[in-house]
């Protein structure tokens, strides 16, 4: 490690109090470049953003305010062209920065920038700009997402299927609408995404280390020139406040858990003893072993990569539990988390899209599962329609049921002459009203259900969400 006295562009930027050498291991403990060099146009747009409001309050003058901004624009040119050279004593990605500008300037003049800032209000706002950006392509790839699913329930209405419940077969569905119950869980992602932006739309720059910039630096200027809703009103609370993160992370470990449940439901369905669904061979692969198998990789990774997540969150929530107030260095322990919860959705979003997009479906092996059973509701409720109460009903139907398992026909093989023996009030129309799949989906056309009507209204307000958002 290197220190030469004297020229603090080579020292550590806060070495003047310092005598002795830090540990090598601690120096490597300490450095953060590796991963925080990701959010260099961040803080670039922070720092010129700061330089300006520096010229306004007559710290810097229009030539050094001109030198700053050109200065930083060749820093972010040299990462963009992965041509910065780091220094054994670049900490993190702020003190890389200004290393780099006062020697691109001069320290006279790079030396001014950091008036009255400190990396607390720093490396805060630089967060906060980072992911706004983050954020919203993300929600770009879950709003294709949602799109995808929606034109395929729209294309595949009439498609039946069993809905199951327990995984127990229970009532005949549409595909479409299993479908559209996903999109609606990735909706309300979307809407929570939304939400969630203006809270990570708050300056805290102009907070200074804790207690407030002494220069009276114009922080709604600030606000506006990096396009922020609003100011963070509490320098303590801008400087150490991550609740953003936390929310971001756990809108992550919530989203994943939706993938992660539909990957399951395709899992299943793709199975040979179900044969649902078919995965494109672009989302598959195969067995080193055993030649005939195809294996939905794409969906076990994506089931596996919500536990990713959620432990992400919950470990930099235990991270935060308990720091005293304002700034304290575990905060930086939020960053890898971060950035691995944007790396895993934004991948994860793409690839599911992919895959939803590009299954096949087997038509005939859905609505082949359906059995004459699942229609037992159906079955009391035809005698409800004649008023007879649902309670009676239910019973009588359910001794239609063993009737028929008692003598191996299906309920709807069962005669009249044996229904009337169970309820007087059964005609002849029971056999075509009740014994039907797509009838029985048709009836159930109260809002949320699967019947053709509802599933377009269904599309509609998903479509409409996509675009509002
Ligand atoms: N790299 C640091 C972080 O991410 C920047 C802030 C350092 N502040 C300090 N007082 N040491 O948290």
């Amino acid at each position: 490690m290197t220190e030469a006295k004297g020229d603090f562009t080579k020292q550590k930027l806060w070495g003047g109090r310092f005598t002795g050498q830090t540990d090598p291991l601690m120096h490597e403990f300490n450095q953060c470049l590796r991963y925080d060099q990701r959010m260099y146009l961040a803080d670039v747009r922070g720092s010129i953003a700061y330089s300006k409001a520096l010229l306004k309050v007559g710290i810097l003058t229009q030539h050094e305010a001109n030198e700053i901004e050109r200065g930083l624009g060749e820093v972010a040119k040299e990462w963009e062209t992965k041509t910065f050279a780091p220094e054994p004593d670049d900490e993190d990605i702020h003190t890389a920065n200004e290393r780099r500008l006062s020697e691109i300037v001069g320290k006279d003049i790079g030396g001014k920038l950091h008036t009255g800032r400190s990396r607390n209000d720093q490396v805060a706002t630089d967060l906060r700009l980072w992911l706004l950006e983050e954020a919203s392509t993300i929600k770009k790839y879950l709003k294709d997402l949602i799109t995808v699913m929606v034109d395929r329930a729209e294309k595949e209405v009439d498609v039946l299927m069993p809905g199951y419940t327990h995984l127990q077969r229970a009532q005949p569905i549409r595909w479409s609408h299993l479908l559209l119950s996903h999109a609606f869980s990735f909706n309300s992602d979307l809407t929570r995404l939304s939400a969630l932006l203006p809270r990570i739309s708050v300056l805290p720059l102009g907070c200074g280390a804790l207690a407030g910039n002494p220069f009276g630096v114009d922080r709604d200027f600030l606000a506006k020139e990096l396009g922020f809703d609003s100011v963070a009103e509490n320098s303590l609370y801008g400087t150490g406040d991550r609740d953003f993160i936390v929310e971001f992370l756990q809108w992550g470990a919530s989203t994943m858990g939706h993938v992660s449940r539909m990957a399951e439901d395709l899992i299943i369905y793709s199975t040979a003893e179900f044969g649902f669904v078919q995965l494109s061979d672009a989302y598959s692969t195969g067995s080193s072993m055993m030649p005939q198998k195809k294996n939905p990789d794409s969906l076990e990774l994506l089931r596996g990569k919500s536990g990713r997540v959620f432990g992400q969150m919950s470990g930099f929530m235990m991270s935060l539990k308990g720091l005293p107030s304002t700034y304290n260095k575990d905060l930086q322990e939020c960053q890898e988390p971060l950035f691995d919860c944007v790396d895993t959705l934004s991948a994860s979003l793409r690839i599911f899209e992919g895959v939803v997009g590009t299954l096949a479906i087997n038509k005939k092996k859905m609505e082949g599962a359906l059995t004459m059973d699942m229609l037992a509701t159906d079955l009391a409720d035809y005698l409800v329609r004649k008023g007879v109460p649902f309670r009676e009903t239910h019973h009588v139907s359910g001794k239609a049921v063993a009737l028929a398992e008692a003598t191996s026909v299906s309920i709807s093989q069962l005669t009249l002459e044996q229904y009337l023996t169970l309820n007087p009030k059964f005609e002849q129309d029971v056999f075509a009203d009740v014994f039907d799949f797509e009838k029985s989906v048709e009836k159930r056309n109260a809002i949320g259900g699967p019947s053709r009507e509802m599933v377009a209204r269904q599309v509609r307000v998903l479509r409409k969400s996509v675009s509002d958002n």
